[in-house]
This record gives structure tokens, C-alpha cells and sequence, in this order.
């Protein structure tokens, strides 16, 4: 991309020998290594196709069930009968950005383990957006109703979230993927 960048030009900058510069910038580890770090964009990208992909088949299916167990008793109690197991086998939509593991690491977001009832933008060691950590002040907090919102369309809740994310529209769907979240607890929070 940078040779490309720098025929842009009716004076390219200069080059070292073509012996010696090209072999080592061919590869991607080359470019990783010169710039000091390894760069979360193309997995950013990647996920966020995958996601978008995805999106477009899951808005066929289930809907109706769903409203009518959310007419019932709210998020919550789609949650309370979500399917873990699903959740955890949608999560690999999620998983380009986020470990789960206790004390896993932050990729391009935080770690989500203890997710669920925890404080909006908690996590020590990651730098939110702006955007998510105004949301924050208000004393927000990661519960139910929430999470189902920014999982529905992450920048319908907090518009400006660095969270690339179309959104998952089914309600089950959604809830499945909260069981799951609620699961990474070694105590999950309380269903209705
Ligand atoms: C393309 C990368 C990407 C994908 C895919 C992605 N996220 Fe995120 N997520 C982020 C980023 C970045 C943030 C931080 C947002 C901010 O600071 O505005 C975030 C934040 C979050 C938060 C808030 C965490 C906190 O500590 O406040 C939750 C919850 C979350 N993501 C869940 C999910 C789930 C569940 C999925 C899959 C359905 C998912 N994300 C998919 C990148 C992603």
C-alpha cells in the first residue's frame, strides 16, 4: 500500500536498494514489525462484514415469537429462557473483538468477562470511546434492557460507539447472546 502511496507523486521519495527493501516489506510480519505493533484494523473489518453478513439472514426468522415473549415480561425474561449454547456458537461474530476469559485480554474492545450488571466502560486497562464513556457517566449500568439496545444497534444507544458492529435484530437471537454474556460470571446475575 505504501509503494502505491508513493507513485502518487511526480517526485516519488527515495528508495533503498530494491534488494534490500523489498523481501522484508513483502511480508505482513515485516510491515507489523516496522510499525512497532500489530494493527487491530483488518480484524476490525473483517468481523464487522461478518457481522453485517450475518445480520441480513437473521433478520428473517423468529421475530414474532420473540415480541410476543417480550410483551410478557420484558428482555429480562427472554434472557431468563435464552439459549446459552446458541449464544455462545453466535458469539463468534463477536469474538474478532472481545475475549471472554477471566482476565483475558482487550483486542479492539474490552474483555467481557463479569459483563453483565457491570458499570457501562468499566474495564481497567481499555480506552473507550468518548462517546461510551459520556454514556458511562450517568451511572449507566450493563443490565438487561441495555445490553439488549446496544446489541440491537450499538450506535442507535450510543451514538459515536467505536463499536463496529451492525447489530443482532432477531429478539432471541439477542437474548441467546445475553444468556451467554451472563454466563461469564463466576456468580451470573439474577433472572426474573
Ligand atoms: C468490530 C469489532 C467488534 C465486534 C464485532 C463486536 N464488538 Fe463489542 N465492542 C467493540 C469496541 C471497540 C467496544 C468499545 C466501544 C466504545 O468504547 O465505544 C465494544 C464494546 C462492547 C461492550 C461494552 C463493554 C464495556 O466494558 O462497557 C459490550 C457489552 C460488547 N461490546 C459486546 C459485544 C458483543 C456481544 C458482540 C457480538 C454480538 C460484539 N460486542 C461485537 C468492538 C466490537
Amino acid at each position: 500500500m505504501i509503494a502505491y502511496l508513493r507513485t502518487l507523486s511526480g517526485d516519488p521519495a527515495p528508495l533503498p536498494s530494491a534488494e534490500a527493501a523489498v523481501p522484508e516489506a513483502a511480508t505482513p510480519e515485516a510491515v507489523e514489525q516496522a510499525s512497532g505493533e500489530t494493527s487491530p484494523e483488518p480484524a476490525a473489518e473483517t468481523a464487522t462484514a461478518t457481522a453485517e453478513a450475518t445480520d441480513t439472514t437473521e433478520a428473517t426468522g423468529g421475530t414474532e415469537t420473540a415480541a410476543e415473549g417480550a410483551a410478557a415480561g420484558g428482555f429480562a425474561a427472554l434472557v431468563a429462557s435464552g439459549d446459552v449454547a446458541a449464544g455462545e456458537k453466535d458469539f463468534r461474530k463477536c469474538a474478532a473483538c472481545h475475549t471472554v476469559e477471566e482476565g483475558g485480554a482487550n483486542k479492539v474492545g474490552p474483555n467481557l468477562w463479569n459483563v453483565v450488571n457491570r458499570p457501562v466502560a468499566a474495564h481497567e486497562d481499555y480506552k473507550y470511546s468518548p462517546a461510551l464513556q459520556e454514556f458511562a457517566a450517568g451511572g449507566a449500568v450493563w443490565d438487561y434492557d441495555n445490553l439488549s439496545a446496544f446489541l440491537q444497534k450499538p450506535k442507535d444507544l450510543v451514538k459515536g460507539t467505536k463499536m463496529s458492529f451492525a447489530g443482532i435484530r432477531d429478539d432471541e437471537d439477542r437474548a441467546n447472546m445475553v444468556a451467554y454474556l451472563r454466563s461469564l460470571a463466576s456468580e451470573p446475575a439474577p433472572l426474573p
